[in-house]
């Protein structure tokens, strides 16, 4: 009883009630193989560690870019079910200011109840307008719809800062074609399989200079069989190019290092093979 009950404590968000600066992932590292997050070459200059909560518990975990507003990647554990769709988007109140908010909400219930203005939010990251005119590019989900397992896991992926622009002729195409045919054949025996997929900052904006076109899409996953065997895979996508390309997970890290400056990435910090 007594067990039970911690463990809702702490699967609960509000088991850190005070406003602090969070600069790691310490309430949330279920969503990390062996509680090991990549190591911090993907760190941008001015990050956010967001424990996604929604309907008070934490659903997974996404490294946020503050000044070009994109995440850097989201992290979680993948229990594939048949879409649902939704409507509305949430933002990140951890963003926006000091408060001791977890909730991620729409931009109306934060303005209503929590009084904040749609200028301080839209100051802290990208909003639904950032997004509404787009054109060749939409919003890509880093954790899907389509990997949560229940209806409220599912809702969860739907705020922006697990959202990218990403190119609508790959998002609908070969990158839907990984996430729904390839990854269910290669998850086939794991008992649980952690993603981490990312978004590599490009060299150009959308919506007037506020938010970052990614140049590149990338995916790794780490499977755990029977027997403490592991297996692992990755894949990475230009971003504007309808065109997914399978990798071991040692070469999407090479990739990566080339992309981010040479500095050696490690996604599961050599964890998962
Ligand atoms: C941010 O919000 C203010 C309204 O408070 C608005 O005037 C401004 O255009 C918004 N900027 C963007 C990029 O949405
Ligand atoms: C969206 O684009 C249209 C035409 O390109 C433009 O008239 C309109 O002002 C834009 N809206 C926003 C919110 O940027
Ligand atoms: C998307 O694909 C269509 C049809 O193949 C093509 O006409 C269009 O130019 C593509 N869009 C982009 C942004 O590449
Ligand atoms: C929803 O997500 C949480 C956190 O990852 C997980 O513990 C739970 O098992 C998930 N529920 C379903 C039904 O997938
Ligand atoms: C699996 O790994 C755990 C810890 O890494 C170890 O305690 C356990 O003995 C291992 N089991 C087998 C079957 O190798």
């Amino acid at each position: 009883m007594l067990g039970l009950l911690l463990l809702q404590v702490l699967a609960s968000c509000l088991w850190l009630g005070h406003s602090e600066v969070v600069t790691s992932f310490a309430s949330c590292p279920n969503f990390f193989y062996d509680g090991t997050t990549p190591n911090d070459v993907l760190n941008p200059e001015n990050p956010a560690w967001i424990c996604q909560c929604y309907n008070d518990a934490y659903r997974y975990a996404t490294l946020y870019n503050k000044d070009k507003k994109i995440s850097v990647y989201s992290a979680y554990i993948y229990n594939p079910w048949p879409d649902k769709t939704h409507q509305t988007w949430f933002v990140e109140p951890q963003l926006i200011g000091k408060n001791n908010l977890k909730e991620m909400e729409t931009e109306w219930y934060h303005i209503e109840k929590h009084k904040f203005t749609l200028d301080q939010i839209n100051a802290s990251q990208a909003v639904n307008a950032d997004y509404n005119n787009l054109t060749g590019l939409e919003r890509g989900h880093l954790n899907l719809n389509c990997h949560q397992g229940s209806r409220d896991n599912k809702t969860a992926t739907f705020t922006l800062t697990n959202i990218v622009p990403q190119d609508t002729n790959l998002s609908k195409g070969q990158w839907n074609n990984y996430e729904c045919k390839t990854m269910s054949i290669n998850t086939q025996g794991c008992t649980t399989t952690y993603v981490i997929t990312g978004a590599v900052p490009g060299n150009s904006f959308v919506s007037g200079g506020r938010v970052n076109r990614p140049s590149h899409i990338w995916s790794a996953a780490c499977c755990l069989l029977d027997k403490n065997k592991t297996r692992a895979w990755g894949v990475i996508a230009e971003n504007d190019k309808n065109k997914v390309q399978n990798l071991p997970l040692g070469q999407l890290e090479a990739r990566l290092t080339s992309l981010y400056g040479g500095r050696a990435v490690t996604l599961f910090n050599s964890a998962c093979p």
